[in-house]
């Protein structure tokens, strides 16, 4: 028997980007040590002791947990949301969501039902596909936003016509792959003066290497949605756990919508999220290790002939491709052959720029998510074979 089929011209999802990476990693294997997996941003460092200790003792695991999130919860997230980045949401303006990829993919669909006239979702053209993928699964149309030499959305890019009949824009400062900061005031003033809600994905905001950490929200909360997790800022991305924050008629709305969907982050990630958010020393000790290992790396690439523009924020590099035939040859992007190459010689698999829009062509990007003895195995194979031979895996 076979499964139910999709009529003609129905949803078929793509393959997903880190399933076409098979053949680095048979490369990677290769070498002495095994391959040095840097192609996913999933965090490899343990989360704080107390907040796996807050998980076993919530007592909340009888009953079904709040859908908008515990009091404990959004009063947390209100608390550190005033600490770091100095704004002032009450824990009303707070919604819980199981971890932020399904409030990205699903925010599209949400707000169609509040705005059914409208049928666009404006993103980075570089960006986490996500956003793209949202408004594909909502049979919206995606509108890449194009993005300036300095990294940052040129909004005045934007077709009037789209703008009218956006459902919001979304931005992700720092932003992942490249790390570029993004001018978050600016967007919500565009998004305020055209009507468009502004959702700005900030998860990686606890990793802000240049100036303080930013947040949409600092412009005040109309018209804007900050997203935030616990994923990346306190190692876990394991429990689902995120929340979003700002203007109080958006967050309610699609905190009611979910309601009735059924969405509930579990109560013990409920309180253990609490728990971790009312912590900063945690997250210190971690930004310390990723700019250790951000650094490291940026000094193996220009070692290796590939400088890298050190990031504003996030914990990624975004290494561009040389130029030059072994980059542009067979129909293959420049950024998946880079990503063969660094593979075979150095044993590390990353992840071709590609996946992130049709700009990254040119890019390969690497998440600094392994310990610094690992990293030294990609320096020490790159020093000794800078680029090595072409490589295939049927070599
Ligand atoms: C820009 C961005 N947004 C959202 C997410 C999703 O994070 P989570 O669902 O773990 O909260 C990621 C994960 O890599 C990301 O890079």
């Amino acid at each position: 028997m076979t499964g139910p089929s999709t009529t003609a011209g129905g949803f078929v999802p793509p393959v997903y980007p880190f399933d076409k990476l098979g053949e680095y990693h048979e490369l990677a294997a290769r070498h002495r040590g095994g391959a040095v997996d840097l192609s996913i941003g999933t965090p490899c460092d343990p989360p704080p002791l107390m907040v796996l200790e807050a998980l076993g003792s919530s007592g909340t695991e009888r009953g079904y947990p709040s859908s908008v999130g515990s009091q404990e919860l959004r009063e947390a997230a209100s608390q550190w949301m005033k600490r770091r980045l100095g704004v002032e949401v009450p824990a009303s303006a707070v919604a819980a969501c199981v971890g932020t990829k399904e409030l990205v993919a699903g925010v599209p669909q949400w707000l169609r039902l509040r705005s059914p006239d409208r049928d666009v979702v404006l993103h980075p053209e570089l960006a986490y596909p996500t956003y793209e993928m949202g408004a594909v699964l909502a049979r919206c149309r995606p509108v890449a936003v194009p993005v300036r030499p300095d990294g940052r959305m040129d909004v005045a890019a934007i077709r009037e016509e789209d703008a009218v009949r956006a459902l919001c824009l979304w931005v992700n400062s720092p932003s992942n792959p490249s790390g570029m900061l993004e001018d978050l005031d600016g967007l919500a003033a565009w998004g305020r003066e055209h009507d468009v809600p502004v959702f700005s994905d900030e998860c990686y905001v606890e990793f802000t290497w240049s100036g303080p950490p930013r947040s949409v929200l600092q412009s005040g909360i109309e018209g804007v949605v900050a997203v935030h997790s616990l994923s990346k800022r306190s190692n876990l991305a394991g429990l689902r756990v995120g929340f979003i924050a700002g203007d109080p008629e958006l967050v309610s709305y699609l905190a009611g919508v979910r309601r009735h969907a059924g969405f509930m982050v579990a109560g013990p990630v409920q309180h253990a999220a609490a728990v971790a958010l009312g912590d900063d020393s945690h997250v210190a000790a971690q930004r310390e290790l990723y700019r250790e290992r951000i650094e490291y790396l940026q000094r193996v690439f220009a070692a290796a002939g590939l400088p890298v523009v050190p990031p504003g924020g996030a914990f990624y590099l975004w290494v561009a491709a040389p130029r030059g035939p072994d980059f542009a040859s067979g129909g293959e992007s420049p950024a998946f052959e880079l990503g063969r190459k660094l593979a075979a010689s150095g044993g590390v698999v990353v992840s071709p720029g590609d996946a992130y829009g049709p700009s990254g062509r040119a890019h390969v990007r690497l998440a600094a998510v392994q310990p610094l003895e690992r990293l030294r195995l990609v320096g020490e194979r790159l020093a000794a074979a800078p680029f090595g031979p072409p490589a295939t895996a049927s070599t």
